[in-house]
């Protein structure tokens, strides 16, 4: 008989569905001997004790027994009164599921089989040297951790040593209190949602955005008003006049266009946001990484009007893997956030938080950062020097002086040609991928985001020579 494991979880119970399946469909039909599991084990190339934990879990439930010296049975089993289970399609019963079911996905969709070379965003830079330390800590983590509940806000340890690395790296003065341990940014993108956002209220973004935050308060009922950014950052002068309830902003480094916001535009935003009393979200997602200059002190620390709810992240400086972030709340909603925390998910897991207090409390965290910071300084320039040679006079490259990725406008390039390139890119084994998803209205011209952190330097030479052939090939006469 033809079993077939369907890669989804533990070994014992794909052999148990597998199995499951075959007494429904009548392949198994009660009083049939089951193999004995030492041979079941051979033909599956699984060991035997994954078989008896399948066979005993049907046991348990009743599908087969088990006759002394002789064998395991198919039992008697009803299968007209427990049909497999269909999945009919359900009307969104709930207005957040409506709202849910309009967004569209397809931008978190990864590249796919054939991609050898993926300038994807949001890949973070490997180094098994990382993974050493990190194990290495976790470990000792899992070994002195608590085994009750942790605090709801986040474990003190974390919390403490969070804020001195932001007085310290961000400016922002701040104490543990006002922090809130999250699962990464959209986490506590959700949390200010629900603090802060009521359904139709009103939600300024930068246009372009980061689609993360999008599509969270699109979910959560936000109107969302797109408002542009330049090479200062977002146009202050063009947010609505009637204040919208939350601002969104990447001020250290514009997501996907790059711009450094100006000490003047932020000061202008919190003075926008004390007199309408509006609130911000500043998004520090990967202020860490500058290659030309300092990054300025985070908007928070200029905030006197406890308007700013500062996110970080380690899915950038670490991994994204491993869902860990914090919000600075305001001073006055402290506890509305925590709260919320509480009711979300009674306070996130206790070994990783402690195993990253201590990875930043002993520098290893630091030291990691600088370490990935010269491996991206690297590998950026790479992709700058072959977009300069190998697409000379096809793209205008903006955003380059920090993060992780650059935006490369495409000179004469409407949208099908866009896609064309992202298409014949992909025959050759290149992921790239369009900057037009991250607009609320199409963009006026056609630009790509090339993200560079997942790629080797090796690697990014290849794909550069590739991305110019293609390029080169498309490009309007
Ligand atoms: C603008 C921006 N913010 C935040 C994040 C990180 O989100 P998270 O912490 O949920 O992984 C990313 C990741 O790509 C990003 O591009």
């Amino acid at each position: 008989m033809q079993l077939t494991m369907d890669g989804h979880g533990a070994r014992h119970a794909q052999l148990a569905r597998a199995l499951r399946a075959a007494i429904h469909d009548g392949r198994l039909r009660s009083g049939a001997r089951l193999p004995a599991s030492r041979d079941m084990a051979m033909q599956l190339r699984v060991s035997r004790n994954t078989v008896i934990a399948a066979y005993e879990q049907l046991r348990v439930e009743g599908y087969v027994h088990a006759r002394v010296g002789s064998g395991t049975y198919v039992s008697e089993v009803d299968v007209a009164r427990s049909p497999p289970v269909r999945v009919a399609p359900v009307a969104a019963p709930t207005r957040f599921v409506a709202r849910m079911r309009a967004i569209d996905f397809r931008i978190l969709r990864r590249s796919g089989d054939g991609i050898r070379w993926d300038m994807q965003l949001g890949e973070p830079v490997t180094d098994p040297a990382l993974f050493t330390a990190w194990r290495r800590t976790l470990a000792r983590a899992a070994l002195y951790a608590d085994p009750r509940y942790p605090h709801s806000a986040g474990l003190p340890a974390l919390r403490e040593a969070l804020a001195e690395y932001l007085a310290r790296r961000r400016g922002v003065d701040t104490s543990p209190n006002e922090i809130v341990i999250v699962s990464g940014t959209q986490q506590g993108i959700g949390l200010v949602a629900r603090v802060l956002v009521e359904e139709r209220d009103r939600v300024a973004l930068e246009e372009p955005h980061y689609f993360g935050a999008r599509m969270a308060l699109q979910a959560h009922g936000a109107r969302l008003s797109g408002v542009p950014v330049d090479a200062d950052g977002l146009v202050v002068e063009r947010l609505p006049a009637r204040a919208p309830r939350l601002v969104c902003v990447t001020p250290a480094h514009q997501f996907p266009l790059g711009a450094t916001m100006s000490l003047a535009r932020r000061q202008a935003l919190l003075d926008y946001a004390a007199s309408r009393r509006c609130w911000i979200v500043e998004d520090d997602y990967d202020s860490e990484f500058r290659y030309d200059s300092q990054p300025l002190p985070a908007l928070r620390s200029l905030d006197r009007g406890d308007r700013v709810i500062h996110i970080g992240t380690f899915s950038k400086t670490l991994f994204p893997g491993l869902r860990l972030g914090y919000v600075v709340v305001p001073r006055g909603l402290a506890r509305d956030f925590v709260t919320t925390k509480l009711l979300h998910d009674f306070g996130g897991p206790t070994i990783e938080q402690a195993a990253m207090a201590r990875f930043i409390a002993d520098g290893s965290f630091e030291r990691h950062v600088r370490k990935a910071g010269s491996a991206l300084r690297a590998r950026r320039e790479v992709v700058l020097a072959g977009l300069a040679t190998q697409a000379a006079g096809c793209v205008d490259v903006v955003g380059a002086h920090a993060g992780m990725h650059v935006t490369a406008w495409l000179r004469g390039f409407d949208r099908e040609r866009c896609d064309a390139l992202i298409e014949l890119a992909r025959t050759r084994g290149l992921g790239l991928q369009s900057i037009a998803p991250h607009y609320l209205r199409p963009p006026r011209r056609s630009g790509l985001l090339l993200g560079y952190a997942g790629l080797s330097v090796r690697e990014l030479e290849a794909a550069m020579e590739i991305f110019g052939q293609c390029v080169r090939e498309l490009a309007p006469r």
